[in-house]
């Protein structure tokens, strides 16, 4: 039996998280440019958006720039957006064919206008399919949305639009980036760093993490299986005992 088919269908996640981390390393240690280790990252990228499509993820959110990689030197930044905008313009086609919608998640507007004309386009084109949700977060820093859907909440109860004692946590979620998709029950961060970088921290409450020493830029196919086998593999308890998972029962949920 191949490793794509002891994924068991029936215990999939229905949203995976990456931080794709380790393009600057991976170059590094071949002596090339960090923005080499980009370019590259985008094959796999590629390669892991094709997988999730086969194997029926239905959401996979990618953490592609962070708020805080504004402070990087600009000429990696002006590169990570070049490319950005070379990579939708030279996709968008396959993905659409393929089904996939794409989505936003992050500060838009402080992407260059350009990157906003091309996303903009890219997601109005893919906006009536069905397959696999592809989330790019983007200038994305989850205090930021978090702050933000706090600010959104105020307008709201100061227009007499909510009512405070209507703010829970189902009405909350409402107001962050990801409103549309459910949580990602697994995250995955690659290149052996042990932190969440400011990635969507409300979302991942629950979340089973899985940590590689692999750079993001060799992370292929069989790297995602063998971390979905892996997730397969876990008791996600929820704050109840492992018994009562396992004998299934319903008492104080
Ligand atoms: C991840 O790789 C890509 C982005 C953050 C845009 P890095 O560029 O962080 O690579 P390392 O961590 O420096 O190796
Ligand atoms: C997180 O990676 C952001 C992305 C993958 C886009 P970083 O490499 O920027 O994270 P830190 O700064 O090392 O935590
Ligand atoms: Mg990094």
């Amino acid at each position: 039996m191949g490793l794509l088919e002891s994924i068991d269908l029936n215990k999939l996640p229905k949203h995976v998280a990456i931080i794709m981390d380790g393009n600057g390393r991976w170059a590094k240690e071949r002596g090339e440019d960090r923005v080499f280790g980009h370019h590259q990252g985008v094959i796999s990228v590629r390669e892991i958006v094709n997988a999730c499509a086969e194997i029926g993820i239905q959401y996979l959110t990618l953490y592609a720039f962070s708020a805080e990689n504004w402070n990087r030197p600009v000429e990696e930044v002006n590169a990570l957006m070049e490319l950005l905008v070379n990579t939708i313009r030279k996709e968008i086609d396959e993905l659409d064919k393929n089904n996939v919608k794409l989505h936003i998640i992050g500060d838009f507007a402080s992407l260059p206008a350009i990157c906003q004309k091309e996303l903009n386009e890219a997601m109005e084109l893919t906006s009536k399919n069905t397959g696999l949700n592809l989330v790019l977060a983007l200038s994305y820093s989850s205090r930021q949305e978090i702050a933000e859907a706090a600010r959104k909440i105020a307008m709201d109860v100061a227009a007499g639009k909510l009512k405070p004692e209507d703010i829970n946590e189902n009405s909350f979620k409402n107001y962050l980036y990801t409103s549309e998709f459910p949580d990602p029950e697994l995250m995955i961060r690659t290149s052996g760093e042990f932190r969440v970088s400011n990635y969507l921290l409300y979302q991942l409450a629950y979340a089973e993490f899985y940590f590689t020493n692999t750079h993001w830029p060799d992370f292929r196919k069989k790297d995602l299986i063998e971390a979905l086998l892996n997730y397969q593999q876990r008791e996600r308890r929820f704050g109840k005992t492992s018994e009562q998972i396992q004998t299934n029962t319903t008492q104080h949920v």
